[in-house]
């Protein structure tokens, strides 16, 4: 059977950014360079980018062009020893698919909220309370929260609608609508923002280099995993994507844009963020609000931030989770496609099949985290998925690919039809730079968390 391919260039890169482009961009990045130096922190990122970022994207598409198939089918074709490093990512991207769908479920909900800022004064606690029913413990569910329980059915529509249409009439033709949408929202925002008063406070405090901080290597390695979890990369996302790839394309340009617009996107975020919080550290007389970053910064501390604007609160706040729910659909239909794909490949099973069972048995796992314990769950998950789960699979990965395979090959595939000349520099940061970070990485999580 012919695989099939993405309808265009331009389709390729809207998806694989798509996928890029999530969460992690909106509430994730702003905080990170915040407490890791500010100005300063754009330093480490940028070489995370260019050691990790971009030579893994080009690994990473590399494989899934050359070998056209899913992670488990590619890692099992270059070696049959090593399908299970396919599987692993597999089962890591299940895991982040079942709670990330969530977390859009509530975005959406929140669309619903800002007509009527529905909220109230009360942010934190409408949050926790109303909305999540927080109970007291992990082990305590408190029943499901209907509500959450419709939005996250909802995503899980939306993303079966997509991936039973197809990698060119579905995911394709959703991103090239997503995409283009999220940019006009973020840069509709981000105007109102930084035309807020105290908006060059807030941004004075997002960029004001710190450098004394480039001396601690936890800022480093927190540049390296914002890098890893924001380009979605050892996660067999970027190679699935590739796969579908046709045959003449240039790999090393494609992952250049990618890295590129998935970072600029972070630093317009990053703007917007930080000059609605200058905004709210004025009103509160130069007091910064508590909570900067995860899920209390999208559904709390922006709601303040909403309810005290002066014009135009309910066209901010639809539109800001707007664009994270555009932002989550396109990256947790990204992670889903790598589920369809590996189990369509295993299985030799039509993909649409495969769409219809996946959705449904994941569907049905990721309702545990729409209890009263939803947000307990989801923080123990995510800390080890983080934390463990992408680390090891980037350096085994890496290990796997660039000593245990011969890497020269994978080369010799991109090279040739690339308009750039990669030189040591891939080979370099492959087989030795983002290896030796990885470790540290590992080790440091490792002693942080059993001593
Ligand atoms: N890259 C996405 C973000 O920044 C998150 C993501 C991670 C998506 C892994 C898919 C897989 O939010
Ligand atoms: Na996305």
């Amino acid at each position: 059977m012919k695989r099939e391919t993405w309808g265009s260039r331009a389709g390729f890169i809207l998806a694989a950014v798509g996928s890029a482009i999530g969460l992690g961009n909106i509430w994730r990045f702003p905080y990170m360079a915040f407490e890791n130096g500010g100005g300063a922190f754009l330093i480490p990122y940028f070489f995370a980018l260019v050691t990790a970022g971009i030579p893994i994207l080009i690994l990473e598409f590399s494989l899934g062009h050359k070998m056209k198939g899913s992670a488990p089918f590619t890692f099992a074709k270059l070696n049959r020893k090593w399908e299970w490093l396919g599987w692993w990512q597999v089962f890591i991207s299940f895991v982040i698919a079942v709670y990330y769908v969530v977390i859009v479920g509530w975005a959406i909900s929140y669309v619903g909220y800002s007509f009527t800022l529905a909220w109230g004064d009360k942010t934190v606690a409408f949050f926790t309370g109303d909305f999540l029913g927080l109970t007291d413990s992990p082990f305590h569910l408190g029943g499901f929260r209907w509500g959450i329980v419709a939005a996250t059915l909802f995503a899980w529509l939306v993303s079966f609608v997509v991936l039973y249409a197809g990698v060119k009439s579905g995911i394709e033709k959703a991103n090239k609508i997503f995409m283009p949408l999220l940019i006009v929202i973020l840069l509709i925002v981000m105007v109102r923002g930084v035309t807020l008063p105290g908006a060059a406070d807030g941004l004075e405090r997002l960029f004001r280099p710190d450098f004394s901080k480039m001396l601690s290597g936890r800022v480093w390695i927190a540049a390296y995993g914002q890098i890893f979890f924001s380009l979605s990369i050892a996660f067999a996302i970027m190679l699935t994507y590739a796969s579908y790839l046709p045959e003449k394309s240039d790999i090393v340009n494609n992952a250049f844009m990618t890295g590129l617009l998935n970072c600029g996107f972070s630093i317009l975020s990053g703007i917007t963020v930080f000059s609605i919080i200058g905004f709210m550290t004025q009103q509160a007389g130069g007091q910064l609000p508590e909570k900067l970053s995860g899920v209390f910064l999208a559904f709390a501390t922006i709601p303040q931030a909403i309810n005290q604007l002066p014009t135009m609160s309910v066209l901010v706040g639809v539109l800001f989770f707007l664009s994270l729910t555009f932002a989550g659909l396109s990256s947790f239909i990204s992670i889903n496609e790598v589920l369809v794909s590996s189990f369509a490949d295993k299985l030799n099973l039509p993909r649409k099949k495969v769409v219809v069972g996946y959705t449904l048995i994941a569907g049905l796992v990721s309702l545990v985290f729409t209890t009263g314990a939803g947000l307990y769950i989801l923080d123990i998950v995510d800390h080890w998925v983080n934390n463990f789960g992408v680390v090891l699979s980037g350096l085994t990965e890496l290990i796997f690919i660039g000593w245990i395979c011969k890497l020269i090959t994978l080369r010799e595939h991109f090279e040739p039809v690339s308009d750039f000349k990669v030189g040591m520099w891939w080979e370099l940061t492959v087989k030795f730079v983002t290896p030796f970070v990885l470790a540290v990485t590992a080790v440091q999580g490792f002693i942080q968390e059993f001593t």
